[in-house]
This record gives structure tokens, C-alpha cells and sequence, in this order.
């Protein structure tokens, strides 16, 4: 989302008028849940392989029962050829020899239960690998085979076929078709992938595919997960017909437009997410996005998930969608349970802007009766202690390389223990990306021998990509591969600064990042936060975020005031419960500081 103009309208409800109503307090778990994305590579490595392992991971889960989140979500660890991270899926049910096995994946269910944590795991529904078996037998079987069915193929264009079917390019970069060579020799159909050449699309209108991701759904579930992070929702549908399309595709950096569709607008013109009629500039113009045939799907995928009962499995979309009113098409009552908010990732660090989105966001998903799923990071962006570090009128770009800009990293941690505090004060669930809670930059100066990211050798180096964020977790200081496991050389190497962030660096020190997490996450647990309801507090201004949230029945009110311009503001009077950086002497509150005030309910 770009810059949103001085021109833009105060769109916000004025003080003291309720923005968003208080949740049951015996609402289901995930309605208020903060869940913690593992990405298995780089977290834990038991056997000293450099790469992070399902056992590794189990014997580190007590770490996470006692940072206070609910459950985690561990991206995939299926069998792969890791063109993708292993979000190239050879064999759904099995586990990649570099994770474990499927007894580990057992295991860590099980270890997290016993510790009181949910799991949930990553389904990848728009794309199998190049090497799973049904790819195979379509290339075998040739052209109109039911085989090829179960994919995207067409014949070329030109006249011996030698141009692509249309004009589709590949997220990752360079174009979304290839051309197969047929068992004769021949060269002969293309197939579509919207990401790399080895993520052939599945062809969703097929009773096969459909069924087959029914049974790899029960699969999991009888293994006792908890749900399902559902990897980009919003692209299992094509529009008929395959038409050209001339706009952009890319997920993974920001568009330098006006601003996001729903932000900068009036609030009070938000109309439904059940209207059909596609606002003009929705990412659903594109004609491989959010196109209204997914949302079928997801409804037969949550008769599956209720068929378990209670507790509630769910589904967690990944839509990189615009405008938010059309996020919120997918958690109406019978299809997902949540929606990552990526305009809240995307919004730069201004007050308007973030006020803006937080409320169209609980606005339209109130609508349709479902919470708000609040996220700053994941393994696909730039980690927001160096994100907001960054010029904040500039796009956000897809990685960043030694000979870019710099982020400045003092300031960038500042604002991110800021925005996290501001997060975990809002009512709704939310993620956290694996090592944020210690503050960790994004890996700015890798050498580019290291990059794996698709999108760097598919753009020939031209875009940055996702490695920067990927970079194993760092426990112990004085240890080799600072504790990530016994093995010297991680897959990625870690960053200088890594060293003084491990976990045994910051663990019962006050004022750490680890410790304002475990406090924050605390507090919010304790007292229903997630739960509570939203009303702007008068001190919200141009530069300051001011919000009360009253969870039901507990007595208290907390104010959580975000200092996002230059002068220090005057915190109500109340407790300081928790502050994400020291408040100045005379108690005011310094710029791109958050602080929660507790006010006695009277
Ligand atoms: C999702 C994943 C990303 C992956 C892409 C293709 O956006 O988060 O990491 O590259 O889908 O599966
Ligand atoms: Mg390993």
C-alpha cells in the first residue's frame, strides 16, 4: 500500500462510539488465539544438518508454551524436491527425509498437546510439485488424457503451437506457462503455473482433485492437527476462459498505487462482503485471483473440519486480496475461520493509515460475524524490525540486498516492538512470525550464492526475494551455529547482529524483546484481551493511535496509545501495565513507543 495522501479523509469513527462489540468470553479458542508460525528449515536442526528438523522442533516447544501462545503452525514438511521450501508438495501424507518422519510428526502433535498447544499445518491446494505422481502420469499419458485433466494444460498459440496459451506471467517472474516435450519426442502442450516451473496449477474444477484434498484434510485431522493454513487461497480458481491479462500478479511486494481499495475511502461506504458486484481495482479483476468459484471450495472443506466436532478445527487463508470487505468473503460462517490481514502488514507506519485499516478490518469482518487475524510478519516478507526501518514513503520491496538502501535498524526495532504492542492490543487473533519475539532484522547483506528464493533466479537476480527473513533462529550465543542445532553451517547463514539477540541473551532480562513479548502475550491472555471490544480513545490524532478495549466482564479497560509522530504525548491517567520501550522521565510517552494503561472500570 502505498503512502495515503494528505488529502485523505479522517475516516474513522469519532471517540467513545463503539468501533467493534466484545466476543463472548467463552468464545471458540481460535477467535482470540495468537499463534506462532514455525518454519521447520530454520527453527530447530536436531541431528546437525544444517537444516531444522521435526524433532528439533519437538524439543523446543516448551519455549513456546512459555512465550504464551495458543498454538503454532508449522509451514510444510512434506516430501519435496524444495524447489519452493517445500511449498513444491511431492507427496501430501508423507514427511520430507530432511524433517523426519512421520512418527515425529506424531510426536510433535502429541508433545504440543500435552503442553497445551494447538498445531496446525500448511495445505498447499493451488500447485503440486513437478514430481508428484499425478504430474507424472499426466506428462506419460499425453494430450486429452483424464491424466492432464487433473492440471492446467492447452495447446500453444501460433501456428505450430510455439507461444504460450496466454499472456500469464509467474509471480516468482518470467512466464507462468511451460511447454512439456511429449513421449515422442515432440515438442508439445504447456502447462500453467502461476509461481515456479515446478508448481504445476491443479485444475480445481476436477472431482478428483477436490476429492483428494477432502482426504488429505481427514488425513491430518486423524493425526489429531488442529487445522490448516490454507496457502494462497485466493488462486485455486481461474476465470473461464484463461483471458490475458495485463495488470500485476505479484503477492509478495507492495503495488506503488493510490493506496489499497477500503483504506483512504470513507469507512461508512463499506458495502458487503456478500455483494457479487467486484469493486473496481479489486485484486479479483486479475483473472487468476479471488475469483468467486473458490469459496465452494472452502465450504465443503469446513463440513469436513466440523464433522470432527469441538474443539473447532480450522482454516487459516492465505488471500493476498484488496479491498479488505472481500478478505472477509473468506470466514463467513461456513468456509474459513480466519484471514491473515495483510493490509495491516502492508500499512506503513502512519497513524491515519493503520487506524484506518484496523477499523475497515473489524468493520467488514463484523459483518459476517468473524474476528479479525492480525499478522506484522512471515516468511514472505521483510521482517518488520527492518520493514519499518525503511523510508516509509517508498513501496515495501520484495527483499533487500547489501547495495540497497539500508534499513536503520535502531529505529526499526523501536517501531516493531511498537506495532506489536499495538497488535496484541487489538481485538481479534493474531500470528507471529518465528523469531520476531526476539526482534530479529531481516538478513540485509546476504551474499547472493546463498539465495534459494525462486523469484531471485527467475528474475536473474533482479529481484531480491525471501531469504532474508528465512534465516535460522538463533538460541545461544557461544554456540556453534548460535544453537540452531550442532552443525556449524545453517542452510542460510546468520547475520552478525543474530549473536546478541539469541534466546539466552534476552531470556529474564528486562526490557528485551523476548521479555516484552512473553509480558504483552501475558497480560492479553489473562485478560481477554483478544476478546474485548474497540472504541477510539480521544487522545488518536494524526500521529497517535489511541484505543480502548473492554474485554466483557473483567473489569478493566485497557488504553494502548502508540506514539507515531515526533512530539511526547500525555498518557491518560491509569496504570502503565506494560510499555514497549522506557516512557521519558515526566511519564509522557516518546515517539514510536506503544504503552497500555489500564483504566479501573467504574
Ligand atoms: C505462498 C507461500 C509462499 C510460496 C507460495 C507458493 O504464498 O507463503 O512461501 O512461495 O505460496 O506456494
Ligand atoms: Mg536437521
Amino acid at each position: 500500500m502505498g503512502a495515503v495522501s494528505d488529502a485523505t479523509p479522517q475516516t474513522v469513527t469519532a471517540p467513545g462510539a463503539i468501533v467493534h462489540r466484545a466476543d463472548s468470553p467463552d468464545a471458540p479458542w481460535w477467535r482470540d488465539a495468537v499463534i506462532y508460525q514455525i518454519y521447520p528449515r530454520s527453527w530447530a536442526d536436531s541431528d546437525g544438518d544444517g537444516i531444522g528438523d521435526l524433532p528439533g522442533i519437538t524439543a523446543r516447544l516448551p519455549y513456546l508454551r512459555d512465550l504464551g501462545v495458543e498454538a503454532v503452525w508449522l509451514s510444510p514438511f512434506y516430501v519435496s524436491p524444495m524447489r519452493d521450501a517445500g511449498y513444491d508438495v511431492t507427496d501430501y501424507r508423507t514427511v520430507d527425509p530432511c524433517f523426519g518422519t512421520l512418527d515425529d510428526a506424531d510426536r510433535l502433535v502429541d508433545t504440543a498437546h500435552d503442553l497445551g498447544l494447538k498445531v496446525l499445518v500448511d495445505l498447499v491446494p493451488n500447485h503440486t510439485s513437478t514430481e508428484h505422481e499425478w504430474f507424472r502420469a499426466a506428462l506419460a499419458a499425453g494430450p486429452g488424457s483424464p491424466e492432464r485433466d487433473r492440471y492446467i494444460f492447452r495447446d500453444g498459440t501460433g501456428s505450430g503451437g510455439e507461444d504460450p496459451p496466454n499472456n500469464w506471467p509467474s509471480v516468482f517472474g518470467g512466464p507462468g506457462w511451460t511447454r512439456v516435450t511429449e513421449q515422442d519426442g515432440t515438442a508439445g502442450q504447456w502447462y500453467l503455473h502461476i509461481f515456479d516451473v515446478s508448481q504445476p496449477d491443479l485444475n480445481w474444477h476436477h472431482p478428483e482433485v477436490r476429492e483428494e484434498f477432502h482426504d488429505i484434510l481427514r488425513f491430518w485431522c486423524d493425526r489429531g492437527v488442529d487445522g490448516f493454513r490454507v496457502d494462497v487461497a485466493h488462486g485455486l480458481i481461474k476465470r473461464d476462459g484463461l483471458p490475458d491479462w495485463h495488470g500485476a500478479v505479484g503477492l509478495y511486494d507492495e503495488i506503488d498505487e493510490e493506496g489499497p481499495l477500503g483504506v483512504g475511502r470513507d469507512v461508512e461506504d463499506l458495502w458487503s462482503p456478500d455483494s457479487d458486484v467486484l469493486p473496481h481495482g479489486a485484486t479479483g479483476e486479475a483473472p487468476m485471483w479471488d475469483q468467486d468459484g473458490v469459496h465452494e471450495i472452502y465450504r465443503g472443506w469446513r463440513k469436513v473440519l466440523d464433522s470432527y466436532g469441538e474443539p473447532d478445527r480450522i482454516l487459516c487463508a492465505e488471500a493476498w486480496v484488496k479491498p479488505v470487505q472481500r478478505v472477509a468473503r473468506y470466514v463467513r460462517g461456513d468456509e474459513m475461520h480466519q484471514a491473515f490481514n495483510f493490509d495491516f502488514l502492508d500499512a506503513h507506519w502512519d497513524a491515519r493509515q493503520l487506524r484506518t485499516v484496523i477499523e475497515a478490518s473489524l468493520r467488514s469482518n463484523d459483518v459476517v460475524g468473524a474476528p479479525t487475524t492480525w499478522v506484522l510478519s512471515n516468511h514472505d516478507v521483510i521482517r518488520h524490525a527492518s520493514r519499518l526501518g525503511l523510508d516509509q514513503s517508498r513501496p515495501r520491496p520484495n527483499g533487500i540486498r547489501a547495495d540497497d538502501p539500508q534499513p536503520d535498524a535502531v529505529l526499526g526495532l523501536r517501531r516493531a516492538r511498537a506495532a506489536t504492542a499495538l497488535m496484541l492490543a487489538l481485538p481479534g487473533g493474531a500470528y507471529l512470525y518465528q523469531g520476531e519475539e526476539l526482534g530479529l532484522p531481516e538478513h540485509t547483506t546476504m551474499p547472493d550464492e546463498y539465495r534459494q528464493d525462486p523469484t531471485f533466479h527467475r528474475t536473474k537476480g533482479q529481484v531480491t526475494g525471501r531469504d532474508g527473513c528465512r534465516v535460522p533462529m538463533p538460541w545461544v550465543k557461544d554456540a556453534p551455529s548460535l544453537g540452531f542445532g550442532p552443525g556449524g553451517s545453517p542452510w542460510l547463514p546468520q547475520p552478525e547482529a543474530y549473536a546478541d539477540l539469541a534466546v539466552d541473551q534476552q531470556e529474564g532480562v528486562d526490557g528485551s524483546t523476548l521479555e516484552l513479548y512473553r509480558a504483552l502475550l501475558h497480560y492479553r491472555r489473562t485478560h481477554r484481551i483478544g476478546h474485548g471490544s474497540l472504541t477510539w480513545d480521544a487522545l488518536s490524532s494524526d500521529t497517535v493511535i489511541a484505543l480502548r478495549n473492554t474485554p466483557e466482564g473483567r473489569g478493566l479497560t485497557l488504553v494502548a496509545v502508540t506514539n507515531l509522530g515526533a512530539e511526547p504525548v500525555r498518557l491518560p491517567v491509569g496504570e502503565v501495565v506494560i510499555s514497549s520501550g522506557p516512557l521519558a522521565d515526566d511519564g509522557t510517552l516518546p515517539s514510536d513507543t506503544t504503552a497500555w494503561v489500564r483504566l479501573p472500570v467504574t
